[in-house]
Parts: C-alpha cells; structure tokens; sequence
C-alpha cells in the first residue's frame, strides 16, 4: 500500500512538473529514479520508439541509471519492441556489465501503437508478472507525457514557423514599403524635377517670343523714330531762321510804320493785331522750348528703345564678359513704368569688375526681383539697388521696405509655382528661373527677410577670372 502511494506520488508530481513546463528529460530523470527505488531495481530505462518511414522502430533512451548498455539488454529490449508484449526474465546471465540477473521490460502504447518501453532490472528477488500490472499507471503516465512533449514540440515549430514567416513577412512588407517609399519619393522628385524644368523651358520659349516680338516693335520704332529726331532737329534749324526773319520784319514795320498810307498802312494794322492777338512774343519763346521738349522725348524714346533692344537681345549661348551695372540699368529702364508710381528707386552702384554670364538671362533674374520689390509694397516705398565688389564677388543687393516675409514663406519661395500672389497675378515661377540662372552663373542667392519689414535679395557672382 504504501508503495503504490509513493508511485501515485512520484506520479502525480511528474504530471505536475510537466504541466509547469519542464522539459521530458528531466521528468524521465525524476520517474526512473521513483521506479528504480520503488521496484528496488539496480539501474533501468525509459525509451521511446522512433520509426524511420519504412524502416524498423529503434529505441532512444532517456535515461540509463547505472548500466552498460549490452547486447544482452539490446536484444531483449529488440523482443518487447518487436512483439509488443511485456518481457519477464529471471535467470541470470553471466555476460553483461553489471551481469544481467533479472529483467523487465514493459511497453507503453498509444492507441495500439507502441510509444516506448521502460526496462528495469536486477530487482534482488526478480520480477513477477504482478508488478507488471502494478505498474501500468506509470506506463499510462509515460505515454502522456510522451504525447504531450511530441504536442508540444509540434506546437514548438508550428510557432516558430509562424514566426519566421510573420518575420519574413515583415521584412518584405518593410522592403515594400522602402520601395514604395523610394519610388514616390523619386517619382516625386523626378515628376518635380521635370515640372520645374517644363516650367523654365516653356518660360524660356516665352521669352524668347516675347524677345523676338520686343526687337521687331523696338526696329519698327527705331525707323520712324529716326526720321522724327533729324526733323526736329532740322525743325529747330528752320525755326531759328524764321524767328530771325520775324525779329527783322517787325524792326522794318516799326522804322516805316508811322509814314505808310491807304492799303499798305490797313496792312500793317491787321499784321500788328494778329501779333497782339496771338502773342508772337510768347509764341516765339515757347517754340524753342517745344522743339526742346520734343528733342528730349525723342532721345527718351531712342533711349528705351535701346534698353528694349539690350534687354531682348539674343543670347549667343556663350557666356560673356558682363558689367552687371550696366545690366541693371538697362532693366531698371524696361521696368521703369512699372516702378515709378509707388517707389522710390534708390541706385548705388559701385565699381564692380566684370561678371562672365549671359546678359539676357541676367536681366531676367534683375527684372523678377525688381517685379518682386515692387509687388511686395503696399502703398508707397523705397527700393534700393547695390552693386558692390567683396572679395572674389560681384554683389547685386536689392532690398524692398515692402511687407517681408514670413518664415513659412521664406522657406518655400524657391519652389516652383509656390506664389502667394492672387491668380493671375504671380505664376510662381520668378524665384525659381532666378536660382536656376544664378546657379548656372555659379552664383548663389540670398534673402532676408522680416514679416513687416521688407526684404532684401542679394546676388552673388564669382569675379570672371583674367583670361
Ligand atoms: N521682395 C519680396 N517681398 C516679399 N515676398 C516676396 C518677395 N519676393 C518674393 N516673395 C514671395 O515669394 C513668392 C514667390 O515669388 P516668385 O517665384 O517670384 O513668384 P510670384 O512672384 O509669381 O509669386 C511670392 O509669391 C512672394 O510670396
Ligand atoms: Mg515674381
């Protein structure tokens, strides 16, 4: 009685440990040491059958407490794998290490099928076949926990199958998204890339037209502008000999005047009331003055035409030596109008050496920042513009007391279509043709700029090295 409580016991406590997690071998440890005492055997084993597709069941052993494995123990434990049947042996054999007295060989099965066996031996008064029976729950016990272990192992793989397949997974959902990332992200820039690049060329071939139109009104003008400067200077010529001629008419009506009769003094009386009513003295004042006037407009106009003609000329696709501060002038000239109502433009050009660069497309850059100063000013304001030499550098500052920018602002203004103009009034576009041009200079641009304040744009060129 007492034995099959301490059977029950050392049972009990195995089916314990198992469900607390602890791993087979250490369980068979702890059975076989319960069996070994309790059958007062002197060593054993339990093992588990393993079958290889289509090859015969071998036995691998937990443990073995004290023994050498014999062929003696090889064989019969070949007789209870091979017959499925318990196996009682108690005539000692000679042979084996220790020798071999007694044996008993137990089979466990699972649903008919042979799992393992336990095997003990040298009981000091050999087994009988009761002890097989008695036994059995520790069999029962061996099976469960064999199952259970192959379910958990099982469960095991399955888990880490899963796991490497959420990992793999993982992986190629990262790597998707990288190249999902990497292919918007170049998509983008490539498609902003080219946008930008549309944009300046479709800007460029609009000022080109726009520059070919400019130069045929600026030939058409100069034709007939041509002929209007030498008449009026003719004019002036002729006019100088008539005014002379009248001085010389009216001194005679005065000398012979008093002495004139009949028709000739009627003559003279309507001549000297048509000076009066006319004010030939006034008149022959103010015609020089006109003629001065028309002279001058005309020079103005020859003037413009000439800045038209600078500002549009064609780009010869070689850079060339530039004096930035006759480049500014001729565009302050072209933007003239678009200036003169709201600002007061501010010149301090210093000596500056020259720039290598393409006139034209410089006089782009100028004409956007200048468009720009003057957009920025509300009412009425200062614009200045500065040229300066500093080190290796040509400076062209232009500043604007119009209403700044904010830091949002500020940080997208070079990109291209970024405006905070209504529409139709800004394309966006200024900004980013100038630092595309500036950078082809290899030339950079550089704002500052105060929410309120005004801004100030500042273009830096390298000196053109001494050829
Ligand atoms: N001098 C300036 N003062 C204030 N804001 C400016 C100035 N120059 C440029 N900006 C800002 O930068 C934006 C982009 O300028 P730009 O590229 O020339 O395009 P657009 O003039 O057509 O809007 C403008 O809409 C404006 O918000
Ligand atoms: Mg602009």
């Amino acid at each position: 009685m007492e034995i099959s409580n301490r059977l029950l016991q050392a049972l009990t406590e195995a089916q314990l440990d198992f469900f607390r997690g602890s791993d087979a071998h250490h369980l068979f440890d702890k059975l076989l040491t319960a069996l070994l005492e309790l059958t007062e055997s002197e060593y054993g084993f339990i093992g588990e059958v393993h079958r290889e597709p289509g090859g015969k069941p071998s036995l691998s052993t937990h443990v073995i407490t004290h023994a050498a494995w014999t062929d003696e123990l090889r064989e019969l434990c070949g007789t209870v794998l091979s017959t499925g049947e318990p196996l009682l042996l108690n005539e000692p054999t000679p042979r084996g290490h220790p020798p071999l007295r007694a044996f008993l060989g137990l089979p466990f099965k699972s649903e008919g099928q042979l799992l393992g066996m336990v095997g003990i031996a040298n009981r000091p008064d050999g087994y009988g076949p009761e002890l097989a029976g008695f036994l059995q729950p520790f069999l029962t016990t061996c099976t469960s926990i064999i199952l259970g272990w192959h379910r958990q192992q099982k469960q095991r793989i399955t888990e880490e199958l899963l796991r490497q397949q959420e990992e793999e997974l993982q992986r190629n959902r990262d790597h998707l998204e990288k190249l999902v990332h990497s292919g918007t992200a170049e998509l983008l820039q490539t498609t902003v890339a080219l946008e930008e690049r549309q944009a300046q060329l479709l800007h460029s071939e609009r000022m080109a037209s726009l520059g070919q139109l400019v130069a045929g009104i600026a030939h058409e003008i100069n034709n007939p502008l041509g002929y209007i400067t030498s008449n009026l200077a003719t004019l002036t010529q002729y006019t100088s000999v008539f005014s002379e001629l009248l001085k010389l008419y009216r001194e005679l009506a005065e000398r012979v005047g008093p002495g004139l009769q009949g028709p000739e003094a009627e003559l003279l009386a309507r001549i000297q009331a048509l000076q009066e009513q006319e004010d030939l003295d006034y008149l022959l004042g103010d015609v020089n003055e006109l003629l001065h006037d028309s002279r001058e407009g005309a020079h103005r106009v020859a003037d413009i035409v000439r800045s038209l003609k600078a500002f549009v000329r064609e780009d010869s696709g070689l850079p060339e030596l530039v004096d930035v501060n006759k480049e500014l002038a001729t565009t302050l000239k072209v933007v003239w109008n678009q200036l003169k109502y709201r600002t007061e433009v501010k010149c301090d050009y210093g000596p500056v050496p020259p720039i290598l660069g393409r006139p034209a497309q410089l006089n782009q850059v100028f004409t956007h920042l200048l468009l720009n100063a003057v957009q920025a000013i509300p009412e009425r304001g200062t614009i200045q513009v500065a040229t300066q030499h500093e080190g290796n550098e040509v400076l062209v500052r232009i500043s604007d007391s119009g209403h700044g920018m904010t830091k949002e602002v500020l940080a997208r203004i070079f990109t291209p279509f970024f405006t905070t103009k209504p529409p139709g009034k800004g394309t966006g576009l200024g900004l980013s043709i100038s630092y595309g041009i500036m950078s082809r200079h290899n030339g950079r641009i550089e704002v500052q700029s105060q929410f309120g304040q005004g801004s100030t744009f500042t273009l830096r060129f390298p000196v053109a090295q001494d050829i």
